[in-house]
Formats: structure tokens, C-alpha cells, sequence
């Protein structure tokens, strides 16, 4: 359920520690067997070690065991829809394939519904060097 998958992202919201920007993220990512798993921004005072809420909730269905990925929700008080980070992208397209992110506005009341491959076109992958054969 789509808005079941967003309330838990704009929960997750609340936890966010944004005390540099003061923008606050929450995201959800869900399995194929309907676990949800959430996370927030968490950022830290040398800035570059931040974590985003994507990933954050990515590392937990991780560290649990799961593998294997349908949905991700994200909430922003952005007057508009929200797009993830170069860098969350990249690794959302790593561990969860062609996932539909759900992007939504607080704000706004839009969500934006959209596949992972229109937000990280030919991306880079193991099929570069990876031959499949181990020596
Ligand atoms: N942020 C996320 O949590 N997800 C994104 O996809 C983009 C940015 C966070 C990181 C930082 O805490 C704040 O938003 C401003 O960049």
C-alpha cells in the first residue's frame, strides 16, 4: 500500500537529525513480503559524514537479512517532490534493481511515482568488470 509506505516515511521523519540544514528526510523502503523498514537524514558536524534517509533504511532491511526490494517511500517538506541524491540512487540501483520510489512533498501534497531507471539512467554496474567466472 502505497500511502501506508508514505505515512511510515513521514514518521520516520520526525527522528531526522538535521541540525546543519534543517532539512528533514524520511524514507521506507518495503520487501516483496511487505516488512518495511525506515530510516531519516542523520547528519554530523563534519558534514561529510551525513548518512541519508534512504540509506539508512536501505542498511537496516540489509543488516536484517532482506535482499530483496519493491517500493521506497520519501518525505521532504520541499514545496515540490524531493529527488534522492546521486549517491542514494547508485546504491538503491545496486541492491534493489528497478524499485518504484515514491517521492513525496509534505508541503505540497504531491507525490511523485516514479521507476528507479528514470532517475539513474545507464548506470554503472558489476557488469563492467565482473565476468561471473572466479579464478
Ligand atoms: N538528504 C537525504 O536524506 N536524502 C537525499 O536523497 C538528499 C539529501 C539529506 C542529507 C542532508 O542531511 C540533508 O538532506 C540536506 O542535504
Amino acid at each position: 500500500m502505497f500511502n501506508d509506505l508514505i505515512t511510515a516515511a513521514m514518521r520516520a521523519r520526525d527522528n531526522a537529525v538535521a541540525p546543519f540544514s534543517g532539512f528533514k528526510v524520511g524514507a521506507a523502503i518495503e520487501t516483496p513480503s511487505g516488512r518495511v523498514f525506515t530510516g531519516c537524514n542523520i547528519e554530523n558536524e563534519s558534514l561529510g559524514l551525513t548518512v541519508c534517509a534512504e540509506r539508512v533504511a536501505l542498511w537496516k532491511a540489509l543488516s536484517e537479512g532482506e535482499r530483496e526490494f519493491t517500493t521506497i517511500a520519501v518525505a521532504t517538506d520541499a514545496e515540490t517532490p524531493a529527488t534522492p541524491c546521486g549517491a542514494c540512487r547508485q546504491l538503491l540501483w545496486e541492491y534493489c534493481g528497478n524499485i518504484t520510489v515514491l517521492l513525496h512533498s509534505i508541503r505540497g501534497g504531491a507525490t511523485l511515482n516514479i521507476p528507479l531507471a528514470d532517475l539513474l539512467p545507464r548506470p554503472f554496474g558489476r557488469s563492467y568488470f565482473s565476468t561471473g567466472k572466479s579464478d
